[in-house]
């Protein structure tokens, strides 16, 4: 075993052991952790420490690793970093003892998260931009499917559930640059840090950087050990992400109950109860909404755990890295759930559109009767809305109509039943809605289009790029 006594004269405590390891969440890294000291184990070649075909040697006794059973319970090993040092002990004990030459587990740690942070990023986008996509989807073919939308949960413009699949698209979609953001993050290599201050070994950082797919080296290697900021910023992106979501999510509980009855969600996406039979229950939704709460947990707890750190690297540090895997776990999951909730999710087209129908769009009739009749708008609002209360009290017609008009100085012939019926029918208020954003069914299944073949090509984006770092990587452990 490649046992490190140190300084110290007693082996530490098996229970202390176990609870400062990192070993059970450090099976998340382990390909990375591999990657690094091939790296490693090359630019040791490169500056003659180890011959070249020890080298090659070694990295294929890494690459065995990656096949193996790896037993994560060896606590007294503290963690992979020592894993892996500990097989090439095994097997060829002269290049291990040199594995950390010039290389700390403060810097190589950084390292092997940043690297599976990337290809943990990139399937999220895949996973956002697939949610993204069946929403769009959803625009297009939705985009004349009257649905009601709401301010302060009380019905307020006739839309089309297009719309606001649509909206949710948008919401989603602006996440983008953030990943990719959090992924620039990503870009520095630390190693050559060492512990905490660099190392007077000189070895070609820009090489080992190069093999492990990253853009440039790190500017101060106290940065690189010691800060955290980028997994804070990934946790941040996990939170907001899971905070959308959670919005689409509870309108899908909500209009699927049988209050609102608007929307229909698949029953392979629902449970029953297992005493009330007529129960229907949205559970995915519901489990979807809640995640919120649990990304915020996850981000709060490594942004308090990453505060008030003295200098360099410390412990707490180990304990923040598992918070980003649970949060990336959790969020790619609901991402792909909520695509079969939404591919799969049918409109109650007569509810909805009943639900649309006057007075819901009564703000027409005002406007109309300012750009037609020159009525200053609140004058017409106001006969507006006692025109509406007669709706609602099923007291309109052509009589009442003329009377409340005249009532607020209003040319009683201005609007007919028949105009009024044209002005608020839910089908023409959503044609007749002229600004670009609007709930226009013409413009949403024109937007839809345009960013859904926008967001193909940020998909291929990700992709070409998941190949060509998976290129790299495996070159790695190629022949040397
Ligand atoms: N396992 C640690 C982590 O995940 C890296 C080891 C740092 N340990 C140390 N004694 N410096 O962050």
């Amino acid at each position: 075993m490649a046992h490190r006594k140190g300084r110290l004269e007693d082996r530490l405590d098996e229970e202390a052991a176990k609870y400062t390891s990192s070993l059970l969440f450090d099976r998340e890294i382990l390909e990375a952790v591999v990657y690094v000291n091939a790296a490693h184990l090359k630019a040791l070649a490169r500056a003659g420490v180890i011959s070249w075909s020890e080298c090659e040697e070694a990295v294929n006794h890494l690459a065995d690793m990656l096949r193996m059973d790896i037993d994560y319970t060896r606590y007294e090993l503290e963690d992979i970093h020592m894993i892996v040092e500990d097989y090439l002990a095994s097997k060829m004990p002269k290049a291990a003892a040199m594995l950390s030459l010039g290389k700390s587990r403060n810097d190589a740690v950084v390292a092997a998260v940043k690297i599976r942070l990337r290809e943990r990023l990139i399937s999220m986008a895949e996973a956002l931009l697939g949610l993204v996509l069946t929403l769009l989807k959803r625009a297009s073919e939705e985009a004349d499917t009257l649905f009601p939308t709401y301010t302060h949960l009380q019905r307020a413009a006739p839309a089309t559930f297009g719309f606001i699949t649509h909206s949710y698209a948008i919401r989603l979609m602006k996440l983008l640059p953030r990943i990719k953001h959090t992924y620039s993050l990503c870009q520095d290599s630390p190693l050559g840090s060492a512990a905490v201050a660099g190392t007077s070994v000189g070895l070609d950082v820009s090489y080992e950087a190069e093999l492990l797919g990253f853009s440039k080296v790190c500017e101060n290697a106290l940065e690189a050990t010691a800060s955290r900021e980028f997994i804070i910023d990934a946790l941040c992106l996990c939170a907001e992400t899971a905070l959308v979501i959670s919005c689409l999510a509870e309108e899908l509980v909500l209009f699927s109950s049988e209050e609102f009855q608007l929307l229909e969600l698949p029953d392979s996406l629902s449970s029953t109860s297992s005493i009330m039979p007529q129960k229907k229950n949205p559970v995915v939704a519901e489990v979807a909404r809640t995640k919120a709460a649990e990304l915020l947990g996850l981000f709060s707890s490594a942004y308090l755990m990453a505060a008030r750190q003295p200098s360099g690297y410390n412990l707490d540090l180990q304990q923040i890295t598992p918070k980003l895997w649970k949060a990336l776990d959790e969020v790619e999951e609901t991402l792909a759930i909520m695509a079969k909730a939404v591919e799969g999710v049918k409109v109650n087209r007569e509810r909805a559109a009943l639900a649309c129908s006057p007075p819901t769009a009564v703000v027409e009739l005002a406007n109309y009767l300012t750009l037609k009749w020159g009525i200053p708008f609140r004058q017409a609002h106001n006969a507006a809305a006692a025109v509406s209360r007669l709706m609602a009290e099923n007291r309109l017609n052509e009589e009442s109509l003329k009377e409340t008009l005249e009532r607020y100085n209003i040319p009683g012939g201005a609007v007919s039943m028949e105009q009024l019926r044209e002005l608020l029918e839910p089908g023409k208020v959503v044609r007749r809605y002229a600004t670009p954003q609007s709930a226009n069914p013409d413009k949403i299944r024109e937007k839809a289009g345009v960013m859904s073949y926008e967001a193909e090509r940020e998909l291929r984006w990700f992709k070409e790029e998941g190949r060509r770092i998976g290129e790299k990587l495996r070159n790695l452990l190629g022949s040397s």
